[in-house]
């Protein structure tokens, strides 16, 4: 049925499945962020080579797919989420031969690729920005981005008071050609990644182009950076509140202008038809921070993206309770619109999940954690994560893992803050930490240099030093290690079929303990302090920890186990 697309299109070696049963709708993929999975010429940065090098042990730990961050042009200023050109690979990590082979190489070894796409802003130093300080207001080339006039008498106040995510005021204030102060463009994020105008033709089939480049050289899909802010309201309506990302987007309450728009859905139809042209079942995934899951489920209609980010679970604490309103939630508002739920705990914005869960459940936590802070406690951390771990991969779905939380690792809290390379500690005068404590590169090997990261001590920042007992070589062939625990976990989720299956909540636990069914296979996860009996005649298949008395679930533990 497929062999004549696929033909005519080399860059997929995946064949189609009936609708309904996508690959998509059921994997689990795996995060690298370039910059520190693995280096392979000694410059401290990871690049793609490295990651070429290290693609096997995604097949030993038994994913189906990889999501690289941003690998293209860029000078760096929020890790390459400032894009000056999205057709081209940077240096740091290699060209775009380097790209190809990685595609090649992951498709032989059964590995789907999924690319990101920044598409509500480029780099200041993208060749249209360029243009468009060069060209002075009033022309098609400021008309790709939001430029606009100040207020006051001589136009030195900032045209709203929409603040940055990163802290600050959302607008700065250009020098015109002739020298004078001129206007003001919008940036949501950092001063160096000014915001496209998507009202603009140009914007919108320079995007479908973009996604044409990679789909050619077989990119199996996009995720979409900030694909909730892309459209802007009407004349840009005041709204002077700090910004959270997970917040204001309810419909319950005023959505701010910039968030979740109603016209993001015509872009990402266009896109649906766009990959659906594509052989081999190309995947379009939404990173909206937008709340509740009923809002997110439209960015995931039958005609536009195939799946979302559920950030609403990543944010639920380690209680039983929230976690089955907020699976109830999720499961509902994707059923009603055909899509499957996602299910994610970790990634390159957020403290790692061993770092959360090492605080009282609904502990309000900062953005990034210093040493001067409180800190969390590290083994309790980790043995509620690995427990958090088990509850995701039982979900039915597809689920998300972050780069080396496999290995357990936890946030670096200690950095220095010195070494702090995220944007959001200069932008909010030195309030906010941000985002470099969950992108420590990988520790691979306990004795080599920069533990196995690359072949030199050099890593663009430091690891902390007990990661060396977290290398993926000490784990490795040890039973019960975080890293064989999730490989135990999807191996048993691939065998069950859990990611095609369904839930069925159990009832007659106590309230502590989260119960479902899921096809052959009943998960329990103890989010109390007091062990529970298990159920007569069940027999454990996988367990987040030992189980040390044999009919007992104790506090922080997940269990899959079969009813006999
Ligand atoms: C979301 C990305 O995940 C984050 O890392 C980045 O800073 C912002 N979008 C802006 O592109
Ligand atoms: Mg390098």
């Amino acid at each position: 049925m497929t062999s004549e697309i696929l033909q005519a299109d080399a860059g997929t070696p995946f064949p189609e499945a009936e609708p309904g049963h996508e690959w998509w709708r059921s994997a689990v993929i795996y995060q690298v962020y370039p910059r520190s999975w693995a280096d392979s010429d000694g410059d401290g940065v990871g690049d793609l080579p490295g990651i070429i090098s290290r693609l096997p042990h995604l097949v030993e730990l038994g994913v189906d797919a990889l999501w690289l961050s941003p690998f293209y042009v860029s000078p760096q200023a929020d890790a390459g989420y400032d894009v000056a050109d999205y057709r081209a690979v940077d240096p740091v990590f290699g060209d775009l031969a380097d790209a190809d082979e990685l595609v090649r190489r992951a498709h032989e070894l059964g590995l789907r690729v999924v690319v990101d796409i920044v598409p509500n802003h480029t780099s200041d130093e993208h060749e249209w920005f360029r243009a468009a300080l060069a060209a002075g207001p009033g022309g098609p080339e400021r008309a790709r981005y939001l430029f606009r006039d100040g207020l006051g008498e001589h136009g030195e106040l900032p045209p709203n008071s929409w603040r940055s995510v990163f802290g600050g005021p959302a607008w700065t204030r250009v020098t015109e050609p002739d020298g004078t102060p001129g206007q003001w463009y919008l940036h949501l994020f950092d001063v160096k990644q000014p915001d496209l105008d998507w009202t603009n033709p140009q914007v919108r089939a320079e995007f479908v182009s973009i996604l044409r480049f990679w789909l050619d050289r077989g990119a199996d899909g996009f995720r979409i950076d900030v694909a909730h802010g892309l459209v802007k309201a009407p004349g840009l309506p005041e709204w002077d509140h700090e910004l959270e990302l997970l917040e204001g987007s309810d419909a319950r309450f005023s959505r701010p202008p910039f968030w979740d728009q109603e016209g993001v859905h015509e872009i990402y139809r266009e896109w649906h038809r766009v990959a659906a042209e594509y052989a081999g079942d190309r995947v379009l995934v939404a990173e909206a921070w937008v709340d509740p899951p009923s809002r997110i489920a439209r960015y995931v209609r039958e005609d536009e993206l195939h799946q979302s980010f559920n950030f609403s679970y990543l944010v639920t604490p380690w209680r039983a309770d929230d976690l089955r309103t907020v699976v109830t939630a999720s499961l509902e508002a994707m059923d009603a619109v055909g899509a499957p739920t996602t299910w994610v705990l970790s990634n390159h914005d957020v403290l790692r999940h061993s770092t959360r869960f090492g605080f009282p459940p609904g502990t309000k936590l900062p953005n990034g954690i210093g040493a001067d802070d409180p800190q969390p406690d590290v083994a309790l951390g980790l043995r509620r994560a690995r427990a958090a771990t088990l509850v995701m991969f039982g979900l039915p779905g597809s689920a998300y893992v972050y780069q080396g939380e496999e290995l357990g690792l936890p946030e670096h809290t200690t950095l220095p803050d010195d070494v702090r390379q995220d944007p959001t500690w200069v932008r909010s005068a030195n309030e906010h930490r941000g985002r470099d404590g969950c992108r420590v590169p990988i520790p691979w090997e306990a004795d080599a240099p920069s533990y196995g990261f690359g072949p030199t001590s050099a890593t663009w920042l430091p690891q902390p030093e007990a990661w060396r007992e977290l290398a993926l070589d000490v784990q490795r062939g040890v039973p019960g290690s975080t890293y064989e625990t999730y490989r135990a976990a999807l191996a048993a989720r691939r065998e069950h079929r859990l990611g095609e299956g369904r839930l069925q909540w159990v009832d007659g636990y106590p309230a502590d303990v989260l119960a479902f069914r899921n096809g052959d296979v009943l998960v329990l996860a103890n989010t109390g302090a007091a062990a529970v009996a298990l159920p007569d005649g069940v027999e454990v298949l996988l367990a987040s920890e030992p189980l040390n008395v044999a009919d007992q679930l104790p506090a922080d533990v997940t269990v899959w186990a079969r009813e006999r």
